[in-house]
């Protein structure tokens, strides 16, 4: 098996490093080689026997299989322009990115990759940190069959449950990821709209995030569990879950992507603005469902509910 390397250890990607690494040691494969911008995220990652490599350029010269995980398209982009314009073969390697992006960066990483006998394979993901944990993920893959099929056994039962086959064209799983998280954004706004309505009728947030989770889902459960616990906005310097300017990048993309082809995306829009607006008022430190924060501050509550952070 080709040596892997993995370049991204922030919300997501420790806890699937950790579950691939974990496969690689119980099949005693080569370990893996990870990288990050604060490498002292990978300790966790290193007590479980993977290898660390300061250098992004170093760990590509070292791996034939590269996964990224990072926040944003620049962040793939900058990683990718210096594997590209460092000189060395890249020849047969496949990158695998776990991110979300537009599906226009991965058209372009997947020509210049082309050109260098390499391969580009968009492996973006749906479900949260808790999930990445249980290593339960959903992924879409999207790429050149021959890559895909060389990916897959890392994926499937290793940090994912269930792999959507998009094809050959990466640019599909990307739009497909893009276009989960309309349904993601909208929802999270549909249940801290219900919360903050339960609260204010002194109907309770406890009868009603039982029923969210039982009539809605375990996903919807989930989301009303973020705003009861506190974690949309969570401790300072502590990193939150799925981070508020990550979802409205997502929004943006998705809104983007509509406008070209003439279609509406009413709710999305109300709640990348309310995104947007508890952002301006509490700051970068806040989980995607931080809507919540400002439904309650237009109800005439505190932003911040007894479980929260409070400034
Ligand atoms: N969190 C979720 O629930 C979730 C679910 C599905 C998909 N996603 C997507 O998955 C991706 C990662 O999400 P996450 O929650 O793990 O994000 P995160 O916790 O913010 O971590 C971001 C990662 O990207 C790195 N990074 C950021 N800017 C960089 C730059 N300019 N150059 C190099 N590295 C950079 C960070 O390095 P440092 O550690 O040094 O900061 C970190 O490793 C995002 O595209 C997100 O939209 C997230």
């Amino acid at each position: 098996m080709a040596q892997v390397g993995w370049y991204g250890l922030g919300s997501m990607g420790l806890a699937m490093a950790s579950n691939l690494q974990r496969h690689l040691a119980a099949k005693k494969a080569l370990n893996l080689i990870y990288s990050n911008r604060t490498m002292s995220r990978g300790a966790p990652l290193q007590a479980l026997g993977a290898v660390a490599e300061s250098s992004f350029e170093k760990l590509v010269t070292r791996c034939g299989i590269i996964f990224t995980m990072v926040a944003n398209d620049s962040a793939l982009q900058t990683l990718l322009s210096s594997a590209l314009g460092s000189g060395q073969s890249l020849k047969d390697k496949i990158f695998v990115d776990c991110s979300t992006v537009h599906p226009g960066i991965v058209s372009t990483a997947v020509s210049q990759l082309k050109e260098k006998d390499a391969s580009f394979v968009a492996a973006p993901v749906f479900g949260g940190n808790p999930i990445a944990v249980d290593g339960k993920l959903v992924f879409a893959i999207g790429g050149p069959r021959a890559a895909t099929e060389a990916v897959k056994p890392l994926i499937q039962d290793v940090m994912g449950r269930r792999v959507i086959d998009c094809g050959e064209d990466a640019t599909k799983s990307s739009l497909l990821k893009i276009a989960g998280n309309i349904v993601t954004v909208n929802m999270m706004e549909a249940v801290g709209e219900a919360q903050v309505f339960a609260e204010k009728t002194e109907l309770g947030t406890g009868p009603m995030e039982e029923l969210i989770g039982e009539a809605f889902g375990a996903v919807a459960g989930g989301y009303s569990k973020r705003l009861t616990s506190g974690a949309y906005a969570p401790p300072l310097e502590s990193r939150p879950g799925f981070g508020v300017s990550l979802a409205i990048k997502d929004a943006k993309h998705a809104m983007a992507m509509a406008q070209e082809q003439g279609v509406q995306l009413p709710g999305l829009e109300v709640a990348r603005h309310n995104m947007e607006a508890a952002r301006d008022y509490a700051g970068e430190c806040l989980d995607s469902s931080a809507m919540y924060g400002r439904l309650r501050q237009q109800a005439g509550l505190e932003f911040w509910n007894e479980k929260s952070r409070k400034a």
